[in-house]
């Protein structure tokens, strides 16, 4: 069994990636990149607005984003990412220009430019398309504020986007301001990596009890819909109590799908790609990829009951 396999070779200091064989690699990787278009993961009957948040730092939003986002584009979806962080990572992963002085999410918040004027389509994935952040947007934390709205400004840029996406993921900052509270307020669904690790659940209650405000007082649709574990690095006991703990916790909530630590993953934004693109027959880019079909045929189901 590979966990067997994996627990024997690092016990012994042999390499511990467990990459598929290799005509399963293959096979896969094909499918990931789909160039055929064959491939399709269903689309939901309505749009999914799907706030990617957790106020630690560090725990896979932003890969998260990219690579669900690049794999439900792959595979017939209509996708959207908004990089709420002034840090700009999302825009860095998809490779999309963010500079200063480029039109951003900035503009959108402050001062009413359309979404659409600002979205940017990402290179060699149809479909998938990109409203980046630059430095600007680390003055808009302090000048919502003063604005008119300011909790809602967010939503109301999407509702008004011309085009219906399938998907729209916003990547939020690792805070709990107002960025993160437009995009509360923005979607339907809460997306929570995650990282396997100690201190994982410290300050999620913080975010729960963020979610549960925003939830009665400005957006009663938000759920936490979804959770997903990151980083998992299955040759620690401590990766799988964390996991016991999250799935005892939120039970069907979590995605049954993990992310592992895979080093081809932190690769990728260096090369402005996502994992998806980069290496699509490594254990990280087949894991986003099951993750984004569990996500995909979630939301088909939601369709049908909604
Ligand atoms: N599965 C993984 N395996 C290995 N490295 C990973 C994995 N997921 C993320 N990383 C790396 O961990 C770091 C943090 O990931 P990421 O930027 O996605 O987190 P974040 O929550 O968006 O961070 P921030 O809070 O700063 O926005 C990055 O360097 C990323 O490349
Ligand atoms: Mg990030």
């Amino acid at each position: 069994m590979a966990n067997t396999y994996v627990a024997k070779n690092a016990a012994a200091g042999e390499p511990q990636e467990d990459d598929p064989p290799l005509a399963m690699e293959a096979m896969r990787a094909v499918q990931i990149l789909n160039p055929s278009g064959e491939i399709t993961m269903p689309r939901p009957a309505r749009p999914r607005v799907m706030c990617v948040a957790n106020q630690k730092g560090g725990v896979g939003k932003t890969t998260t984003t990219v690579n669900l986002a690049v794999a439900l584009a792959l595979h017939g979806n209509r996708v959207l990412v908004v990089d709420l962080d002034p840090q700009g990572n999302a825009s860095t992963g998809l490779n999309v220009p963010h500079h200063a002085g480029i039109p951003d999410v900035y503009d959108c918040l402050i001062e009413n430019v359309p979404l659409a004027d600002v979205a940017q389509p990402v290179e060699g994935i149809p479909n998938l398309f990109c409203v980046p952040a630059t430095i600007d947007l680390a003055g808009a934390e302090i000048e919502l504020v003063s604005v008119v709205a300011r909790e809602s400004r967010l939503g109301r840029a999407i509702t008004a986007y011309p085009q219906e996406f399938d998907y729209v993921f916003i990547d939020c900052p690792p805070s709990l301001g107002l960025l993160t509270v437009n995009a509360l307020c923005a979607a339907q669904e809460v997306l929570i990596p995650i990282q396997c690790e100690y201190y994982a659940l410290e300050g999620l209650n913080q975010l729960l009890n963020n979610i549960n405000l925003v939830k009665a007082h400005l957006n009663p649709q938000l759920e936490v819909s979804t959770i997903l574990l990151t980083m998992y690095d299955r040759r620690t006991r401590l990766a799988d109590a964390v996991e016991q703990d999250v799935r005892n916790h939120f039970g069907d909530k979590v995605l049954t799908s993990v992310i592992p630590r895979n080093v081809r993953v932190s690769e990728a934004p260096s090369y402005g790609q996502s994992v998806m693109t980069y290496d699509p027959g490594s254990r990280g880019a087949t894991s986003y990829f099951e993750a984004a079909q569990e996500i995909a045929e979630r939301g088909a189901r939601i369709g049908v009951t909604a």
